[in-house]
């Protein structure tokens, strides 16, 4: 009965393709293959961080070609620029072999379909790159391109949390539904504050309140700037992340204590919040030296990619309600 369904969808029932979905492993390769594509777009993230710390947006002045050239001689910012260029190819190559591969054996729609609109997110993350070179790095343009490159990667993580062997899509209300509307809601404030952040780098701002962790020597400052208020704002969105991740992580040492598939994504979220604010006073303290303003945009990106792990687990009735899925919609008995 299995091979047949597997073969094809002919003369299947809804039931049977319920059953399917819910029964079929997604081969080990292909969470390995999503896990080397999100790890990529993290280092990506971190090498795109790099053209903007080192102000080498512009050392290539042309697009799609650099220089007229596929290999420019890779000297000052152009190592930058252009290195840059060439990991967001090995990335979009990545995703497109991705797609494919999760065509041919994912038995999970969503997961093809995901695949699909990674492509598609990449294909316009590539052209708003290309743009902010040929308008001379706009700062709408900018900003947008440092945002959907977060939200690219909150696709991979998914990708990758959806393709682990043991996940079965959900048949009934997680354990805890108010921790699985709260990691979202925290998922929601992190990303507000990647979008405060962007706009602060790209509009000069990152220096507009030099002192931290007072603010012009005051805790609020006076606002005689829209950069000092855009600057303050971030800085008030770090104090609303600290919250909606200590209160969430709370929530889930509370409701899934014997859930490590739960817990760990939470503890590892409340370290990196704390590494990031030390990163964040570190930019300030330095004055935006290279290293750890870059490690500031990373960090971030990877808080907001624990939290999609984390929110998509909370969705879950855990490990030991995901093997009673299973048996249910095998069986149509919910194991004592
Ligand atoms: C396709 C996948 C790509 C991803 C995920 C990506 C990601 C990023 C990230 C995260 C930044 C740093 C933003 C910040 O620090 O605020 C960045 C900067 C930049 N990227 Fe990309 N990028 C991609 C493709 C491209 C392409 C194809 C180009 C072509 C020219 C490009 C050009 C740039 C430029 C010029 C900057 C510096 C912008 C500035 O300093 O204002 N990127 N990228
Ligand atoms: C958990 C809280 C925080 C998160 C998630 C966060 C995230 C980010 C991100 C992702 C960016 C860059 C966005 C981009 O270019 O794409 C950024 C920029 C920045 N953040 Fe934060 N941040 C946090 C807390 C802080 C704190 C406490 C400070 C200290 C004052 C700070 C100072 C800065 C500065 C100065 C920039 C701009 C750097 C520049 O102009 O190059 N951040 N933040």
């Amino acid at each position: 009965m299995r091979s047949l369904l597997r073969c094809g969808d002919v003369g299947m029932t809804a039931d049977d393709r319920q059953m399917q979905t819910a029964t079929a492993r997604t081969p080990g390769w292909l969470h390995a293959f999503a896990l080397v594509l999100a790890a990529s777009t993290l280092a990506l993230i971190f090498i795109g961080g790099l053209v903007t710390s080192t102000g080498s947006g512009l050392a290539v002045p042309d697009w799609p070609l650099s220089f007229g050239q596929f290999f420019p001689r890779m000297v000052g910012g152009v190592f930058y620029e252009h290195g840059h260029r060439m990991a967001a190819t090995a990335v979009g190559a990545l995703t497109v072999a991705f797609a494919i591969a999760a065509r041919l054996v994912e038995t999970h729609v969503i997961v093809r379909r995901l695949a699909l609109a990674a492509i598609g997110l990449i294909v316009a993350q590539g052209l708003l790159g290309g743009l902010t070179v040929l308008f001379l790095l706009p700062p709408a343009i900018s900003s947008a391109h440092g945002c959907l490159a977060q939200a690219f990667l909150c696709l991979t993580v998914a990708l990758a949390v959806l393709t682990h062997p043991d996940w079965t899509p959900a048949i009934r209300p997680p354990a805890d539904p108010g921790l699985a509307g709260l990691t979202l809601a925290t998922a929601a404030v992190v990303y507000v504050q990647l979008v405060l952040g962007a706009v602060m780098r790209h509009t000069g701002a990152g220096l507009a309140i030099p002192d931290f962790p007072l603010a012009l020597g005051r805790v609020i400052p006076p606002f005689l700037s829209p950069a000092i208020v855009i600057h303050f704002l971030h800085r008030v969105g770090a104090l609303a992340v600290t919250t909606m991740v200590v209160w969430s992580a709370v929530r889930t040492l509370r409701t899934h204590a014997g859930d490590p598939g739960v817990v760990r994504p939470a503890l590892a979220a409340m370290a990196l919040v704390a590494v990031q604010i030390t990163l964040g006073a570190l930019t300030i303290w330095t004055r935006k030296a290279v290293l750890p303003t870059t490690a500031h945009v990373a960090v971030g990106a990877a808080i907001l990619g624990t939290i999609v792990v984390w929110a998509l687990r909370a969705r879950r009735t855990g490990p030991a309600a995901t093997g009673s899925a299973r048996t249910l919609l095998a069986t149509g008995r919910v194991p004592a």
